[in-house]
């Protein structure tokens, strides 16, 4: 084996957004030698574009609201394809993770009376989300980097991890990867790995994602062997920016329909009122005075339709677009202008106000707003044990978005940063009990990772320098995520999903002949090229799920299949790889029941508390 730059942690966490930083944080308080690895920098992470809040009952501004609402507005929006014992966990958790949070010197806004005070999302019965302005993704990063700095975790900024390790005995045992700053060669050995990587959104050419969230976690998974699921299950959130071009895909918080924006179409009309669920219709305003009294008075119990959970909203404007009554520049608008003073709008959302102004020229408190669907979250992924976040791989551990079973098939905006609070913790904690408890291989002395394996992987990454003529990874970028939009988005039929795993099957191969050229040193072309083998295993992992799932639930919508079908609302589509060979391996699939739910919880739901 070459000489490469090694070190050694009881546990390493790939990815420093939110799940990262709390799983660093709970390993490293168990007195475990932890790092913490990023390709990007510490702090810029997707974490950031959950504006609106984080969602979690602690009945604040209504008192009626409990974990059993949370849980039951969970399940209901993932359409009951969600681990319900993750759900559980999660709504239970979430309160005293903000808490947690707020002591460690989180800002949040606040009711009159001192407490943290919370805003109305899509599909959350009650007022749930405790939030700052519209930067509480910033808020939760910027305090949970504060608290992991002061307790010297170590971090490797700026170092892209290529591949997980795996020992003699199966386990994982490490990762292999470069720094971007250089191109060398880092190799991390440890006890246990746990994924903190997030979102697949680059696989897509609209995302509310940026250059990170190229699904490494989910590939690097199935590569070692591991379980995903539900990977058909992708999120477009309704609120995307689609003008001007270059910043088309843009997050524009849920958080102003939850002040009191209103969609509307190109005839003015707010037509969210015609799209309305039979699942929602008792609950959901029908008459726009009721729908407007529900934003000062929850007590008539019938929300906006505006605020329908997320999967509905967007599909609601893309049958809008098709019909003819979009906007000039293929969405659909969003008034908050009319509806709220210009102060308000100011002091509730200031980075909208913002980013419309200086992107687009758009005055908010003015004007409405141009918007459509964007990718923005991954439903799907590693299949973990709810309580430890455990893969089904051992020595791995998956956190945050790169988890899959918390939201079923959709989730619930807010519930993302609740998510990677509860489950990062939960998964360092994961992560130290095995760190301390593993007898496998002989740690204190030779390594029990095959050199020849990190020689390989070397090999793999940097084959693009050595072919000549090859292909230009930024070609093979653009045909994916072109094939992907159209043919793997929102509306998804039988026939379309064949051709994008044929062309899938084309890229995979294109993508082994890729050629790169200049140095290793902060290389653009070869940082995609690396990139490359994870968005096409996580693409095809997509595809394939969505061509399995012949129904529509959730994020998931067969054009063919129009109506979920009760048989497939009790299975998991789980993939998993049938050899090693990277990117280039079959993946295959198929259905496994969910576990059963116990009867106190059925209850909550049928009895719809
Ligand atoms: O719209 C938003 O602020 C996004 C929140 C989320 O994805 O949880």
């Amino acid at each position: 084996m070459a000489d490469y730059e090694t070190h050694h942690y009881d546990v390493v966490i790939i990815g420093a957004g939110g799940a990262g930083l709390r799983a660093a944080i709970e390993a490293k308080s168990r007195g475990l030698s932890t790092a913490l690895v990023c390709k990007s920098l510490l702090g810029k992470a997707h974490t950031v574009m959950a504006e609106g809040g984080v969602a979690a009952a602690m009945g604040n501004v209504y008192p009626e609201d409990n974990w059993q609402v949370h849980f039951r507005d969970t399940m209901r929006g993932g359409k009951y394809l969600n681990s319900w014992r993750m759900a559980q966990l999660h709504a239970q958790e979430a309160p005293d993770r903000v808490y947690e949070l707020e002591a460690w010197g989180a800002l949040f806004d606040r009711t009159t009376d001192g407490r943290i005070t919370q805003r109305d999302f899509g599909g959350h019965r009650y007022a749930r989300l405790a939030h700052v302005g519209d930067r509480t993704g910033l808020e939760l990063i910027r305090t949970l980097q504060q608290k992991a700095v002061s307790m010297d975790i170590d971090v490797f900024m700026e170092c892209k991890v290529l591949s997980l390790l795996t020992t003699a005995d199966g386990a994982v045992g490490g990762a292999v990867g470069y720094w971007r700053a250089s191109g060398e060669i880092v190799v991390f050995e440890a006890k246990s790995v746990v994924l903190a990587t997030g979102s697949i959104g680059r696989c897509f050419t609209y995302t509310s994602n940026s250059w990170e969230s190229t699904g490494d976690g989910h590939a690097m998974a199935l590569w070692a062997g591991a379980d995903v699921i539900e990977m058909e299950c992708v999120q477009f959130h309704p609120t995307g920016m689609v003008w001007p071009l270059s910043v088309r895909g843009l997050l524009v918080t849920e958080g102003v329909r939850g002040d009191g924006g209103a969609l509307k179409n190109s005839e003015g009309r707010r037509f969210m009122f015609d799209y309305i669920p039979e699942m929602f219709r008792a609950e959901t305003a029908e008459t726009e005075q009721e729908a407007d009294a529900w934003y000062e008075d929850h007590a008539n119990n019938r929300r906006t339709p505006d605020l329908l959970p997320r999967d509905e909203v967007a599909r609601a404007i893309n049958a809008e677009v098709k019909a003819g009554r979009g906007s000039p520049h293929g969405g659909v608008f969003l008034d908050i202008a009319s509806r709220r003073s210009p102060e308000y709008i100011r002091q509730r959302l200031p980075s909208m106000y913002h980013q419309f102004m200086e992107l687009a020229g758009v005055d908010i408190t003015a004007e409405p707003m141009e918007v459509g669907p964007t990718c923005h979250y991954m439903m799907g992924g590693v299949r973990v044990d709810p309580e430890s976040q455990a893969a089904t791989v051992p020595g791995l551990f998956a956190a945050g978005e790169v988890a899959g079973g918390m939201h079923g098939a959709n989730r619930l905006g807010g519930n993302s940063l609740s998510d990677l609070l509860v489950f990062g913790r939960r998964a360092g904690m994961g992560a130290a009990d095995f760190a301390e408890g593993t007898a496998r291989g002989d740690r204190s002395g030779e390594s029990a990772i095959d050199p020849a394996q990190i020689d390989h992987v070397v090999a793999g990454a940097m084959a693009p320098f050595e072919r000549d003529g090859g292909e230009n990874p930024y070609d093979i970028h653009r045909d994916l995520q072109t094939t992907m939009q159209s043919l793997v988005g929102i509306i998804r039929t039988g026939s379309e999903l064949e051709e994008a795993l044929e062309r899938l099957g084309d890229l995979r191969e294109r993508a082994a002949k890729v050629s790169v050229r200049g140095g290793r040193a902060y290389n653009p072309g070869w940082n995609l090229a690396t990139d490359l083998p994870s968005m096409l295993t996580v693409s095809t992992a997509i595809a394939q799920g969505a061509l399995a799932r012949k129904e529509s639930r959730g994020g998931h919508t067969r054009d063919d299949y129009p109506t979920a079908d009760p048989e497939l609302g009790k299975v998991n589509f789980v993939q998993r790889q049938t050899d090693d060979r990277g990117f280039l391996a079959p993946i295959r699939i198929g259905p496994e029941p969910l576990a059963e739910m116990p009867q106190e919880l059925r209850e909550l739901l049928e009895e719809g508390h």
